[in-house]
């Protein structure tokens, strides 16, 4: 007889673990800025409230040079720099290389998809109606789904989706790898939100140069 005391000590490794980072920005930003944000993206559509059930619009991708989005964008890049800390990157240069509005009506979802070509990306919610408060990542191991037998009780081990609720104010951060998508607006008011896309500023001109030293000439 084998006694089972050996499977009492057994180690279990989390290996390349998809990180997310969901902040909450000052309350004092968000309700100042939140509405010179609706304001700024009204004036470049005046037509947001008529937008029809289902219909979702999204505005040019060069918001981020907007005035309105100014003390965002500071709280953006603070935050970049944090996630760039604490994975430790000896790189600090890093831009934002898109961002954009996403209005959604009453029933409009948004397919799953990646952000190709950049680092890190991000959501910061500028108004978010119950039921239009979620965003969901999908697991980013393709070779994962090919088998998923019955589970007992989803966990963070065994699901291939996690929820992530949000509210006004709150910035998502997440690799631009990172499958997600969103679920049908629940409410009958437009839920807006801000997207965005970060890169290193210098990666074709240094980032991407061989890792490995040339070797020496013969003789
Ligand atoms: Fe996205």
């Amino acid at each position: 007889m084998i006694e089972e005391d050996w499977l009492q000590n057994s180690d279990v490794y989390s290996l390349f673990p998809t990180l997310v980072w969901k902040l909450q920005l000052p309350t004092k930003i968000v309700v100042n800025q939140n509405p010179a944000i609706i304001k700024a993206i009204k004036k470049i559509n005046p037509d947001l409230d008529d937008i029809k059930a289902a219909a979702s619009w999204q505005s040019h991708q060069s918001l981020h040079e907007e005035t309105e989005l100014d003390q965002v964008m500071f709280c953006i890049s603070s935050a970049a720099q944090k996630v760039l800390r604490f994975l430790n990157i000896g790189v600090t240069n890093i831009e934002v290389t898109g961002c954009w509005a996403n209005v959604c009506g009453a029933g409009a979802s948004h397919r799953m998809h990646s952000h190709p070509n950049n680092y890190l990306s991000g959501v910061y919610y500028v108004r978010v109606p119950p039921g239009a408060n979620t965003i969901n990542f999908h697991d980013p191991r393709p070779q994962a789904s090919i088998i998923r037998p019955p589970v007992t009780q989803l966990t963070g081990q065994n699901t291939d989706q996690v929820v992530v609720e949000v509210t006004d104010g709150t910035l998502l951060l997440f690799p631009s790898y990172l499958l997600h998508s969103v679920d049908p607006n629940d409410s009958s008011e437009v839920r807006i939100s801000i997207s965005f896309n970060l890169m290193f500023s210098q990666f074709a001109e240094k980032l991407s140069k061989p890792l490995w030293e040339p070797p020496p000439p013969d003789g």
